[in-house]
């Protein structure tokens, strides 16, 4: 048996949409009734319209066919149109052709003609797999069995599709029907064949495609059925009366012997009592709730219909539930002893206590049907005395994957819903297994998994302005709360954007969860960068790495290479009138990093040679991991070999230096002398800092500049701080760890450019191990995504969380929890001081030396990567009073 179990998402376009559609899902299984083959002929069989029929008939012969002179009034004559219409190469010259045709035709050969013109389309709609634009709707994904051929069929329905209702009976019986109860469905389609005599409904018979006999069965047993007499005889007495006079007033009934004719009925003995007119039960379209194959259902003709309990008569409070991950509960079921298997369910897991199976008979007081529905992964939907159960829909809308339980039971609109797209259907001899077979689901089975591979990934990568969620997430958390699931990346996932999920997520590191970036990602950085191995390998190179931030920090040149080369920078800008801000942040990051780690100055040859491969590395990064020549990809992969290549030599040539000049204890000499790492894992070493150093922190000062260019009283604020700094110094005096320290508010514009910016957006772990995290479950294997940009905005943790206002940060503790613009836990970026650093110096220089404003506006984006679309162009206006250079 196939089992899956399909994301709320899916479910919920099925679910929000079913009770208002019940009209045009019933049209819908009309509109397959449309394309039924009308047999005249007493002997010949049907054979229902099917989109995946391999019958090679042309539409030609059904026209020719049509176009017999042979007429079907005459009844007498057998009028059979035996093969359906393959669909033509071009609809247009067929649909000509047709006309023409038609026009020799009388009304019951026209109607047969559209027909064929209809199935040509809908087939080849389905051959051709394509889909006509339409406004309102357009179907897609694994529900349906066929959504091209669906498709073009509900618009063959909405420009084609006629019923004829027969006016003769009154009501109770006729006419009407129970609108509120068990049987609602009954009910309601006949009210809106009443009430919407418009749209499909045709007053004219002779155009119509199908008849409907407008008797509703629940409301004959409510006053025909005699209780306990056990006798249906009195109703079904009135239905052989009722087609008597269909019959003899009208020439439609004796025309197809009841072929294009239709009743529908919820109740269980629908297809019982139908059978007291053999037509009714042998040609007729019989729309049943209890569409029971043992007991004569016919799916070659006859179609399934959802049985859907309105107790109150609407469905709010009912629609909608949380997903896989915060439902507790594996199955559920309440219901009475109706019927043996029932019996089985209820004897073999009633008494079981079980937290995951949680089966009764009778609720326990105070326990709400509708929450354990909504607190439940899977809803069983055991038939009772016979197969239909409310309970199918009601679990579809409370978002629970129905399991049905059934012998011989047809779902509803299956010619349409591909059923094991999303629910379970489990044979009645497998209820002792029922726990075992649902708990083998596999969770990858969990989801709305979209395209097969790529999921929803298109959708998160789709680009937003990085303070701001973007569409994906919005949607999403205030459609499932703050942690769902998706297909992300080519893997399931849990999105987490909640801060102690998150939290929780960063501290267990190598416990419950692993560093785990796609492939893409390894094949540039290569195997052992940082950002890639795991456990001990990771805690070795880790360690080193803080080792050398350490010695790094406290070598006496430290701060002085950063300010010297962020006054470099700024005193190329003398005489300009602009600058696009992005680039200069990069030129001043690259050389800083570039110096931090490799020793080298702007102007050595190799720190050019670094910077373009570097440049193509960075491209690749973000790009589809095809390693196809001339594919970013492809390049960035070229360009980390180009410089493994060059900081080799460099590490050789430093090592030969090393041995006859004086030590310099930087980065690279202490790299050098580090027995316990390889050549590669030297380089990596390099690259991830070289890679670490560069964009994110250029990125930091961007957003800082911009923010503080739409906010002058920041602005303001942070030139006095810098002032007073710069009062107390002397001449070409350098900058110091104490006048960092003094940098106060310049922390705060830091933190909140960070908090604003979200340069990372979002880390990628994977669960190692099923979690349970308060009432969610992270099954082993997936995917984990802990976006930091959902908690840095979010409302309930920052006031007015949208608006850069750095003042937050002097009474809003930095609380690691709601600020991880660094990670956190056992990979907490080592190189955040230095990137603070950075940026402080070098707004230091520019607040003291600078006026600036915008040229264009421009705003960061989330691609995810951050990025100024257009650089960020400044105008400048220098300050000469007080330079600081
Ligand atoms: C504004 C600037 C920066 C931001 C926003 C930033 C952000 C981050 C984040 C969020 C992580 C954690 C990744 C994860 O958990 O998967 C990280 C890790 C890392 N960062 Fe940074 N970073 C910045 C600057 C730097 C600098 C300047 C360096 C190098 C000098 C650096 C080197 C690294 C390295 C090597 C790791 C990997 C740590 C590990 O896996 O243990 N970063 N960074």
């Amino acid at each position: 048996m196939k089992q899956s179990y399909k994301k709320p998402a899916l479910i919920i376009s099925f679910s929000l949409s079913s009770l208002l559609l019940v009209l045009l899902t019933i049209l819908l299984v009309a509109s397959l009734i449309v394309y039924t083959e009308v047999s005249f002929n007493d002997s010949a069989s049907f054979s229902l319209w099917r989109w995946n029929s391999t019958n090679n008939d042309t539409l030609k012969e059904a026209l020719l066919i049509t176009n017999t002179s042979t007429s079907p009034s005459s009844l007498q004559e057998p009028f059979l149109i035996t093969n359906e219409a393959t669909p033509p190469a071009s609809l247009p010259l067929v649909a000509s052709t047709a006309t023409k045709i038609i026009k020799r035709c009388n009304k019951l050969e026209k109607i047969e003609a559209g027909l064929a013109i209809a199935r040509a389309a809908i087939k080849q709609a389905s051959r051709n797999k394509t889909t006509l634009e339409d406004p309102d709707y357009v179907p897609k994904g694994a529900i349906y069995q066929n959504a091209y051929a669906f498709h073009r069929s509900y618009l063959e329905m909405e420009r084609l599709f006629k019923i004829y209702v027969y006016e003769e009976g009154d009501q109770p019986m006729f006419h009407n029907g129970p609108c509120k109860s068990i049987y609602s469905s009954e009910g309601r389609f006949i009210h809106q064949m009443e009430i919407e005599k418009g749209r499909f409904r045709t007053e004219n018979p002779d155009n119509a495609h199908v008849y409907f006999l407008p008797f509703s069965v629940v409301m004959m047993v409510q006053y025909l059925y005699k209780p306990d007499s056990h006798s249906t005889q009195s109703i079904g007495r009135t239905i052989i009366d009722y087609v008597d006079i269909i019959g003899s007033k009208h020439p439609y009934w004796n025309r197809s012997l009841g072929a294009d004719h239709f009743m529908l009925s919820c109740h269980d003995w629908g297809p019982s009592v139908s059978s007291y007119v053999p037509k009714l039960f042998d040609k007729s379209i019989r729309v049943l709730c209890n569409a029971n194959t043992s007991e004569g259902f016919n799916p070659a003709k006859d179609a399934s219909f959802p049985e859907i309990h309105l107790k109150t008569g609407d469905i709010t409070g009912l629609i909608g539930g949380p997903s896989a991950s915060r439902r507790p509960v594996l199955a559920f079921f309440a219901g009475r002893l109706h019927g043996h298997i029932r019996y089985l369910l209820l004897e073999q897991w009633k008494n079981i206590k079980d937290q995951d199976m949680q089966v009764y008979e009778t609720l326990p007081e105070g326990v709400s049907y509708n929450e354990m529905l909504k607190k439940s992964r899977f809803c069983l939907c055991p038939s009772g005395y016979e197969v239909a159960s409310p309970r199918v829909v009601e679990a579809i809308y409370a978002e629970c994957v129905p399991v049905l339980i059934s012998d011989h039971y047809i779902p509803p609109f299956s010619d349409v819903l591909n059923w094991k797209s999303f629910s379970v259907q489990i044979p009645v001899k497998d209820i002792p297994n029922i726990k075992k077979i649902l708990s083998n689901i596999s969770q990858s089975q969990y989801g709305s998994f979209g395209w097969p591979l790529l999921g929803e990934t298109l959708a998160f990568l789709k680009p937003h302005t990085s303070n701001s969620l973007g569409s994906f997430l919005q949607h999403h958390c205030s459609r499932y709360g703050k942690v769902f699931k998706s297909h992300l990346f080519f893997s399931p996932a849990i999105i987490s954007c909640d801060q102690e999920l998150n939290y929780f997520i960063l501290l267990n590191e190598d416990k419950l969860f692993q560093c785990s970036y796609p492939s893409s990602i390894h094949g540039v950085l290569g195997k052992s960068s940082m950002l890639v191995v795991v456990g001990e390998t990771h805690k070795r190179l880790r360690s080193l790495a803080l080792s050398l931030v350490t010695s790094t920090k406290s070598s006496p040149d430290y701060l002085n290479d950063i300010e010297s080369i962020a006054i470099q920078i700024l005193a190329s800008w003398k005489g300009k009138n602009t600058v696009t801000f992005c680039e200069e942040a990069r030129k001043f990051t690259f050389n800083v990093i570039v110096k931090q780690v490799l020793g080298l100055t702007p102007e050595d040859p190799q720190t050019t040679k670094i910077l373009e491969d570097f440049l193509a590395f960075m491209k690749g990064l973000i790009s589809f991991p095809l390693y196809i020549p001339g594919t970013p990809y492809a390049r960035a992969v070229q360009a980390r070999t180009r410089i493994s290549t060059t900081v080799k030599a460099l590490v050789e040539e430093r090592r030969r230096r090393s041995i006859v000049e004086n030590k310099k204890g930087d980065f690279l000499e202490i790299l050098l002398s580090v027995n316990n790492l390889s050549e590669d894992e030297k380089v990596s070493f390099v690259l991830d800092a070289l890679l670490g150093g560069y964009e994110t922190t250029s990125l930091l000062m961007a957003i800082a500049v911009q923010c503080l260019g739409q906010s002058p009283i920041a602005l303001e604020q942070l030139k006095k701080e810098h002032h007073n700094i710069r009062i107390l110094k002397k001449k070409d005096e350098y900058l110091n760890w104490e006048d960092y320290k003094k940098m106060e508010f310049t922390q705060n514009v830091i933190n909140e450019a960070l908090r604003c910016g979200n340069i990372v957006k979002f880390v990628h772990r994977k669960a190692i191990k099923d979690v349970r995290f308060k009432e969610y479950l992270i099954p082993s294997g997936w995917k984990v995504l802990p976006v930091f940009s959902a908690v840095h905005l979010d409302q309930s943790l920052h006031d007015n969380a949208l608006q850069f206002h750095p003042w937050r940060w002097e009474t809003q503790g930095q609380t690691a929890k709601k600020f991880t613009p660094f990670g956190g836990g056992p990979r907490f970026c080592p190189g955040s001081e230095l990137a603070k650093v950075e940026t402080a110096f070098f707004l230091y220089h520019l607040v003291l030396n600078f006026r600036w404003k915008a040229e264009e506006p421009d705003q960061s984006m989330a691609y995810p990567y951050v990025e100024f679309p257009r650089g960020l162009p400044l105008k400048l206006d220098p300050i000469i009073s007080e330079p600081s250079f």
